[in-house]
């Protein structure tokens, strides 16, 4: 069979579900986190101002978690992936685990912000961090005391680099969703924005999400499983 790589700017958007297989919580899912806590209390810039010690706890908690988390494969595919001579690959994640960057992925976006990183309010300095935030920490760049916070895009802010993201959504060829449920924007309008700059859109994800309808095609199963494969038919070229 002709082998014919029929996609060359691949823009993959990822969420919580392609971490759920390396042990880390998703949100929405019957166990997730937002079954535990509530948004309101711990993920807003209000209910930092009203409770800064609850809201540092909670992420304190999940940076935590992550600290020895180890990738799976459907990352190490989308490595692989960008690995690939002739491809231009972005990986754009939801997840503020760092478990893209441990199977290698370069070209990555967290459009989210990471837990392994902590922001100055003083200075504005963004730092990489892997110890627990308190109202008692000092900023390594202004010495200020008591003025980090997590360097987490919480809901009512602006994620990170919609610029980059948009104007690589506007190049695509081929758009990829894995491990969403399509149910917080502008993560999950990126489908709709893909296609109508003519890109070919794909889910990837356990059951269908909420957007399920607005791609051309959708697979359903376990991101270690169902990527790897997906990637396999993408890099062979084989139809
Ligand atoms: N393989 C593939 N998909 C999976 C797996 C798995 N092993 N396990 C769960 N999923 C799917 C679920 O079916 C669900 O559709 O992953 C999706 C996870 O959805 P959410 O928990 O809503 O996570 P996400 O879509 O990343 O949330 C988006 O919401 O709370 C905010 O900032 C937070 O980045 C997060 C955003």
């Amino acid at each position: 069979m002709k082998t014919v790589q029929p996609y060359k700017r691949i823009v993959v958007l990822t969420g919580a579900g392609i971490s759920a297989e390396s042990g880390i919580a998703t949100f929405r899912d019957k166990d997730g986190l937002w079954a535990k806590y509530d948004i309101s209390e711990v993920a807003t810039p209000e209910a930092f101002a009203r409770n800064p010690r609850k809201v540092l706890d909670f992420y304190n908690m999940r940076r935590r978690d992550v600290l020895g988390a180890l990738p799976n494969a459907a990352h190490a595919a989308l490595a692989r992936l960008e690995r690939t001579a002739g491809l231009d690959v972005l990986i754009v994640t939801q997840n503020v685990d760092p478990l893209h960057e441990r199977a290698g992925t370069q070209k990555l976006i967290h459009m989210h912000g990471r837990l392994l990183s902590a922001w100055c309010t003083a200075c504005d300095d963004k730092q990489a961090w892997d110890q627990d935030i308190s109202l008692e920490t000092t900023c390594r760049s202004c010495s200020a005391i008591g003025h980090m916070r997590p360097d987490i895009v919480w809901f009512g802010e602006m994620p990170y680099q919609m610029d980059t993201i948009d104007d690589a959504l506007a190049e695509a060829d081929l758009f990829v969703s894995i491990g969403t449920s399509g149910n917080v924007y502008p993560a999950a309008g990126f489908v709709q924005t893909a296609r109508r700059f003519g890109a070919h859109t794909v889910e990837l994800n356990l059951e269908p999400s909420e957007g399920t309808s607005l791609f051309h095609q959708r697979r359903h199963g376990k991101a270690s499983e169902i990527v790897p494969a997906f990637v396999a038919e993408l890099t062979s070229g084989e139809k």
